[in-house]
């Protein structure tokens, strides 16, 4: 493909970016890099961001988002790559400053390559992405940290969006009693149907405490708003409880004593899946083509096509999204 379709943002006019599918022409390939024909991308919240014109994650436009791509090596001047491979790329800078998964071509640093576990298709691989990715290093890290299902209940904060329903329906598999937080209690059933024990309102964790600490009632937890959310979810643990914390929806900030640190022993994990290094990402998609395979991964996503995106990437950043959305770029 000398030319390909992609989705480039552009400032328009002062602060207002729009998006557009333009057609493309292919970079020339440095040494190090494979070239990739994306079939696959998909969306997340840092997208949204991005294509929005959030200068934390893009700096410069205009600019291909989608920090997820999967597909097939088109070239490669890295010898760990050849002409055909199944491979997937999430983080590092893809889709933040150099063109992303939105697009039908990426060329990237084979460091940022992982090849498809066998076991894994390149569309279930992007159901998961980066938000997959980042609920299975959630619920690692915990593993980790010795929470077994004996331990008691795990709280899952933002559970439809993409980490929290992943985070979710991994939990479930691995057996333990899973309680979803939703801004979204319509969506219950389809938390339920995931084996979810029980799905309580967002609200039982958005209003700030003065008390240090709270009833005992979570073993861990898996949290994506960060702010007073994770506050009180860090007030919630049990006895040597640990939550996992990779966002930020609700807020960056943090405003906590070390009471629930110091009295009960819990712990606060924080997870990153950007910057991770190459190898630990590998393991997390070998988990998930293997023991950790979700059944039914297809009924956690909608699939959309390019021009569909500038409504999904609105919803995503409203905090509307419900599951997941892979974008098919085969077209
Ligand atoms: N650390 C990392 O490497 C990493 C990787 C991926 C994502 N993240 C971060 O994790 C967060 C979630 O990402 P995502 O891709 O899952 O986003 P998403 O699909 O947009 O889901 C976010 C969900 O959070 C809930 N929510 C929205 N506003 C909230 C608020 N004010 N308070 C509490 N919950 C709220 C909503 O679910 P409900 O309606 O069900 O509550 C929403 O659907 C983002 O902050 C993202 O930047 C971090």
């Amino acid at each position: 493909m000398s030319t390909y379709k992609a989705f480039e943002v552009r400032e328009e006019t002062e602060k207002n970016f729009v998006g557009t599918i333009v057609e493309k022409s292919a970079l020339e390939l440095a040494e190090g890099s494979v070239s990739i024909e994306v079939c696959y991308s998909s969306v997340n919240y840092k997208d949204a961001l991005s294509a929005s014109g959030s200068k934390a994650v893009t700096r410069e436009y205009p600019h291909v988002p989608g920090i997820d791509a999967a597909g097939t090596v088109l070239a490669s001047t890295d010898s760990n790559f050849a002409v055909g491979d199944e491979v997937v790329v999430t983080g590092y800078d893809l889709g933040m400053n150099t063109a992303g998964g939105f697009g039908q071509q990426v060329t990237v640093p084979g460091g940022w390559v992982t090849k498809l576990p066998v076991g894994l298709s390149l569309r279930d691989s992007m159901v998961l992405g980066t938000a997959g990715l980042t609920a299975g290093l959630c619920v690692n890290k915990l593993l980790l940290n010795g929470i077994t299902p004996e331990a008691g209940k795990v709280l899952v904060t933002g559970a439809t969006g993409g980490v929290g329903i992943i985070a979710c329906a991994l939990l479930v598999k691995l057996g333990f009693e899973v309680v979803a937080s939703t801004g979204k209690l319509a969506e219950t059933a389809k938390l339920t149907a995931l084996g979810v024990s029980e799905v309580i309102s967002r609200e039982a964790f958005s209003e700030e405490n003065p008390r240090p600490m709270l009833k005992e009632s979570y073993a861990a937890a898996v949290d994506v708003a960060g702010g007073t959310t994770l506050v009180n979810v860090i007030k919630s643990l049990s006895y040597g409880g640990s939550v996992a914390a990779c966002g930020l929806v609700d807020s960056p900030a943090l405003s906590a004593t070390v009471l629930p640190f110091i009295l009960r022993g819990v712990n606060l994990l924080g997870v990153d899946s950007v910057e991770l290094p190459l190898a630990q990402k590998q393991q997390v998609w070998n988990l998930f083509a293997n023991e950790w395979a979700l059944t039914d991964i297809d009924s956690l996503a909608e699939t959309i096509v390019l021009a569909e995106l500038p409504a999904v990437l609105a919803k995503v950043l409203a905090g509307g999204a419900v599951g997941r959305y892979v974008l098919d770029l085969r077209a």
